[in-house]
């Protein structure tokens, strides 16, 4: 089949459509009705069918002979340890988990939050959540104790897993203070903590409430998968929206795993076998989707990888681990090829090693710029294919579809809609705009399988974020184009979230913890550009009249703030104290504006503007 007549097929017959890819799973009960609409244009897949998701991930590849294979890979150059687990070894300590979890009460639709490193336990947490029908939320390792303590409340999980420490490059980060600290601000209290110790730390228990992993694992008995609704959640993923609440993305079991099977085949054309790599974290939705869920749904050998792209030990990282373990297909953010150009710009490591394996290279989490896919291509003369996403979406709503049809890339484009997804681009009225002309990228419902179905607890939240703002469609919260050969240009976000190497967050979270800093009048944090990490966080603030603090000292305070209160990640280091800040004749800060400056590019001055002398005050602060 051609692109043209899959996608028209997704859009025009979308029950045929899904009731067809739904027959590559491994149901319990198979679906009879494909979709269920509800009042607001959404609805629900498969609202009939029972599976069970780690059955389909792991048993299911071992009843159909692939009980040898690798599943998975684990290669972790910060610890020097590298090891694999065979589909049936996966299964068996999966359901070895999922038995210790059931023995301490751990039950279908309970909640269990984990908080950990890149290791195979990870996924095996997660896998054996799912296995019994409890739903896991990840929370990033990167995040401070504040943040999961926000997560705690939002998610009252039942249980926190975690492991005594993550390991940066050189450095070991305690993750057991972490969660005590996140446990003692919460109001919610979770019943247990499981703890993954270390060799390199060893986390101080605490009695009656903290088991250490490998003593539940050793008394457990292997627990079989049970049935659960499509429709039942599997997990909820936090991702920063516009304020400083995170949204918890509720993801199903059924849609979740028809659209990543499929996904699996269209967008990478993965096959059974094969050795699939996303060098991302667990924490991410690419990390859900494309470490855990789909490569095993699909029977490859998936790779978890705890190492950076640089620095571990250098910029030949991520092609030793093509090397060494046959990759086939590798996904990853273009931050992290940004960063081994910096350090490789002639990639002479790439001379020392060979990646014959590789068929394709995948991009996505934030605009791919044309420079890095243009060094990549030249150095690797392997197809460089950019794809567009969402945590809230789960899989690519514009890929190349390679797996049906290789289309001509164009750089800068995310090549054209998946199949399911009716993209379209608009004005807020929710009309169309003609090709080539910027606007909202919306996508109009019914979302296709795999896509959120709610924010946790809150589906006002969701009504209010994603489909009251254009009605009849998915408002993704970013702009773009589509030109006339129907190529999708993604340009970047409409709202307030800013991609930091890669990683979504909230400049209005940040504004927060900015804001309860005693000295602090006003401020606003824009996201400026970044040649590595594509954006960085920057602070403009106002000081209180009357307060009297010094401003390098100001900036240090701020930058702590936010580190202890979000989390190293979020790469907040520069805070720009300003007498004034532009806002509109109704008081909304221009922010737009401001980013404009701060990357030194041309800006219109808005016509709303209350005072535009403000700018040239900014642009001169910004030119010392
Ligand atoms: N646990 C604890 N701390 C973490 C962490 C984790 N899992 N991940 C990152 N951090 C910390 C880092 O140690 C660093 O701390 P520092 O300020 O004390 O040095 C800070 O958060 C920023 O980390 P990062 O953004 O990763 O910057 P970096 O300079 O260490 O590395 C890249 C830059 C580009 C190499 C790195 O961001 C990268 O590999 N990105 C790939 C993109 C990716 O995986 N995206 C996920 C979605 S696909
Ligand atoms: P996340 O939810 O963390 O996956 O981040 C999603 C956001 O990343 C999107 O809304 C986009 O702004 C950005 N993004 C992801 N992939 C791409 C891409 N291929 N091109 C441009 N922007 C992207």
């Amino acid at each position: 089949m051609d692109y043209n007549s899959e996608f028209r097929k997704s859009i025009d017959k979308p029950e045929e459509f899904w009731r067809e890819k739904a027959g590559s799973i491994d149901w319990i009960q198979p679906p009879e009705a494909i979709w269920q609409a509800t009042d607001n244009g959404h609805g629900k897949w498969f609202p009939d069918a029972t599976l069970n998701t780690s059955d389909v991930a792991l048993d299911a590849n071992v009843r159909a002979g692939r009980g040898d294979q690798k599943a998975l890979i684990y290669d972790s150059p910060v610890t020097g340890t590298k090891c694999s687990y065979t589909y049936t070894e996966l299964t068996n300590e999966v359901a070895r988990f999922a038995g210790a979890l059931k023995a301490r009460g751990i039950n279908k639709g309970d909640v269990v939050i984990i908080y950990m490193p890149m290791i195979p336990e990870a996924a095996i947490a997660m896998l054996g959540c799912a296995r019994i029908g409890a739903v896991h939320s990840v929370v990033f390792g990167g995040f401070a104790a504040h943040e999961l303590a926000v997560r705690i409340d939002d998610a009252q999980p039942k249980a926190v897993i975690t492991a005594s420490c993550g390991i940066e490059v050189a450095k070991v980060i305690e993750y057991k203070p972490l969660v005590d600290k996140a446990i003692e601000q919460a109001s919610h209290k979770p019943d247990f903590c499981v703890v993954y110790q270390r060799p390199q730390v060893k986390a101080l228990m605490q009695d009656g409430r903290d088991y250490d992993w490998s003593d539940l694992m050793a008394n457990a008995e292997l627990a079989d998968p049970v049935p659960v609704k499509a429709t039942d959640p599997l997990y909820v993923l936090y991702t920063s929206g516009t304020t400083g609440k995170p949204k918890g993305v509720v993801r199903d079991n059924g849609g979740h795993a028809v659209a990543l099977k499929y996904s699996m085949k269209l967008v990478y054309d993965a096959n059974p076998g094969d050795v699939f790599w996303a060098a991302s974290d667990v924490g991410w939705v690419v990390g859900h989707s494309y470490i855990v869920y789909a490569p095993l749904f699909a029977g490859c050998t998936t790779v978890l990888y705890e190492g950076k792209p640089v620095r571990t030990p250098d910029a030949g990282a991520f092609w030793r681990v093509v090397q060494e373990h046959g990759v086939n297909l590798l996904f990853t953010a273009p931050t992290a090829f940004r960063a081994v150009r910096k350090e490789d710009p002639e990639a002479d490591h790439l001379s020392r090693y060979d990646i014959n394996s590789l068929r394709q290279i995948f991009l996505a989490g934030e605009r791919l710029d044309p420079p890095t896919y243009e060094w990549l291509k030249e150095h690797t003369q392997l197809p460089i294919l950019d794809h567009w996403w969402q945590t809230e979406t789960g899989w690519a709503i514009c890929c190349n579809p390679v797996g049906i049809e290789t289309m001509a890339t164009k750089p800068g484009s995310a090549t054209v809609p998946s199949p399911g997804y009716n993209v379209q681009v608009v004005d807020p009225r929710g009309s169309q705009v003609p090709a080539g002309e910027q606007g909202q990228i919306a996508v109009k419902l019914p979302l296709p399988p795999g896509c959120l179905v709610t924010v946790w607890g809150d589906d006002q939240r969701f009504q209010d974020s994603y489909l009251n703002p254009i009605p009849g469609f998915y408002s993704s919260g970013d702009g773009g184009f589509i030109d006339d050969d129907g190529y999708v240009f993604v340009m970047g976000r409409t709202d307030d979230v800013i991609n930091v190497a890669g990683h979504r967050l909230s400049t209005g979270e940040m504004e927060e913890v900015v804001a309860s800093h005693p000295a602090i009048a006003e401020c606003c944090v824009v996201g400026a550009h970044d040649d590595m990490k594509g954006q960085v966080p920057l602070g403009l603030v106002l000081i209180k009249d009357g307060a009297t603090i010094d401003h390098d000292e100001l900036e240090e305070e701020l930058v702590e703030m936010v580190r202890d209160k979000i989390g190293a990640i979020a790469c907040f280091r520069r805070a720009l104290v300003v007498e004034r800040l532009p806002k509109t004749r109704s008081g909304k800060i221009l922010r737009r504006v401001i980013r404009q400056i701060a990357d030194g590019e041309e800006y219109a001055v808005p016509s709303t503007i209350d005072d535009p002398a403000i700018l040239e005050e900014i642009s001169e602060q910004f030119r010392h």
